[in-house]
């Protein structure tokens, strides 16, 4: 997808497909979204999506599909075993990720269940650029410990660094050296990286990654999820990419790997996930746990529409067009509001834009949910439906006392080729709006706190009377209108 310069000198990226299927929005007006966050315990994942305007809580699942993936959905081969329609999958997956071996889940934590229960044993280690919420999840639950060693760069929330996902090689060799290659499960790259803004990975890093795989005998997994924002770009930051095609990149990717899993939720486009393997005994320990868990090894608890539209998704995600949509639309937004001096992760990455709140209410206490409170915030001011990664989705310690998050965010996930810029021109205006008047903005409490997983189901309460003086604000700058 080109951008392109307009004549008025301002750059916008421009959409390199058109809309042929659309869904009726709506946009209630302040006093609706004050009452539906209310009811919704002041926690987006409780709001009803008929309440949203746009949805950016994520980018899982809800990608456009193309005319081509609905197309092949009304031709899949409806069998349990032995489905043509599967085999369309394995053979594309086979001449994208040149990997003999494929499992069907039916979405990315199943493959992480899988590759946990096989690899990780009591004590183990799994070393990773960064963790995943599910992932982190199976590999304890399995008795092992993530170990992240993202490069100090990572963490930085505004840089120029443009691979800000690398793993720090040197403490991975320092890792092996004081526990001993044994005790390392297996290596894990994310790429792109999720909880710190779906920031990229660099082909160079993963072939030192590989390196100290190679001298130690360790297995090297790659969480694919995000690669189709990750191929875009080292296609346009990395000067050993730049004359390469999407289809080459990827191969030099995969040839690094041993496995390969992704969720196809995000990664082509569709719902379901896989695991590609490179070793047959590694695939044969692995394949007695998909019909326990997922089903029959030709459909592996997907739909076989949906593995149809996979299998189109896949191809397409080859198309630097498709690719470039995403990261486009997100750095435009990133860049806006960058412009206006509002607190974003920078450089642009994958996924989404994020805020950090940190900086945007820095007269909110973390122990107050800043996160939180701002994500409600915005579905007040706009409609638009955030995600929380702060505070408030870490765990409490069994003592009761609050571990504070090392970052607060809001993510506002930008999903593939769904929202038109005047939509992202929209929440742009709005956020800059919450910004002029972030004074007015103050921290959340529990209600209802469950032990697990909180930031899913838990409910809070405003520390005082500040959404009915943000409502007030809006009405005074806006009119009573939207
Ligand atoms: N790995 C990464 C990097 C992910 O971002 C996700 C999901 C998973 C694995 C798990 O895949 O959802 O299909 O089971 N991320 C979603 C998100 C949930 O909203 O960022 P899944």
């Amino acid at each position: 997808m080109p951008s392109v310069r307009f004549f008025s000198g301002e750059t916008v990226p421009l959409e390199m497909h058109k809309v042929r299927v659309v869904q009726k929005l709506t946009l209630p007006d302040i006093d609706t979204r004050l009452a539906a966050i209310t009811a919704a315990g002041n926690n987006t994942f409780l709001l009803q999506n008929r309440d949203v305007f746009m949805d950016m809580l994520t980018d899982s699942g809800v990608n456009a599909m193309s005319d081509r993936q609905v197309a092949a959905m009304m031709v899949a081969d409806d069998s349990y075993a032995g489905s043509a329609t599967y085999t369309r999958l394995e053979t594309r997956l086979r001449e994208i990720f040149g990997m003999d071996w494929i499992l069907p889940t039916h979405q990315g934590r199943a493959c992480e269940n899988i590759l946990a229960q096989v690899l990780v044993t009591p004590g183990s280690i799994v070393p990773m650029n960064y963790h995943f919420t599910t992932t982190k999840a199976h590999i304890v639950l399995n008795g092992g410990r993530v170990e992240e060693i993202i490069h100090a760069r990572g963490l930085e929330v505004t840089s120029d660094e443009p691979f800000k996902g690398d793993m720090d090689v040197a403490a991975l060799e320092r890792l092996v050296a004081e526990h001993g290659a044994e005790r390392i499960a297996f290596v894990r790259v994310e790429a792109g990286t999720n909880l710190i803004g779906g920031q990229p990975v660099s082909l160079a890093n993963l072939r030192e990654v590989r390196a100290v795989c190679d001298r130690h005998g360790l297995t090297l997994v790659y969480d694919a999820s995000l690669m189709a924002d990750n191929l875009y770009f080292l296609k346009t930051r990395e000067a050993a990419c730049r004359d390469l095609s999407i289809r080459e990149i990827t191969r030099q990717i995969a040839d690094l790997c041993d496995v390969i899993y992704f969720s196809a939720r995000k990664l082509g486009c569709a719902r379901g996930g896989a695991i590609c393997v490179r070793d047959e005994a590694l695939y044969n320990r692995m394949r007695g746990l998909v019909p326990l868990y997922e089903g029959f090894l030709t459909y592996g608890g997907m739909s076989v529409r949906e593995i149809e539209a996979l299998t189109v998704g896949l191809d397409e995600t080859m198309d630097e067009d498709m690719i470039s949509q995403g990261p486009q639309f997100i750095a435009y937004m990133v860049g806006e509001l960058d412009r206006r001096g509002i607190p974003v992760i920078t450089p642009a990455g994958g996924l989404g834009c994020h805020i950090d709140v940190m900086r945007f209410l820095d007269h909110v206490p973390q122990a107050q949910y800043s996160a939180g409170a701002l994500a409600s915030a915005l579905y007040i001011a706009s409609g638009v439906r955030g995600m929380e990664r702060g505070t408030l989705s870490e765990q409490r310690a069994p003592d009761g006392t609050e571990p504070l998050a090392n970052m607060e965010l809001v993510r506002l996930a930008m999903p593939r080729r769904v929202f038109t810029l005047s939509q992202v021109k929209y929440a742009i205006d709005r956020i800059d709006w919450l910004w002029q008047n972030r004074r007015l903005v103050g921290g959340l409490t529990f209600v209802e706190e469950p032990e697990i997983l909180r930031f899913f189901y838990g409910r809070l309460a405003p520390v005082s009377d500040w959404q009915q003086r943000l409502v007030a604000q809006f009405k005074a700058d806006f009119g009573d209108s939207l």
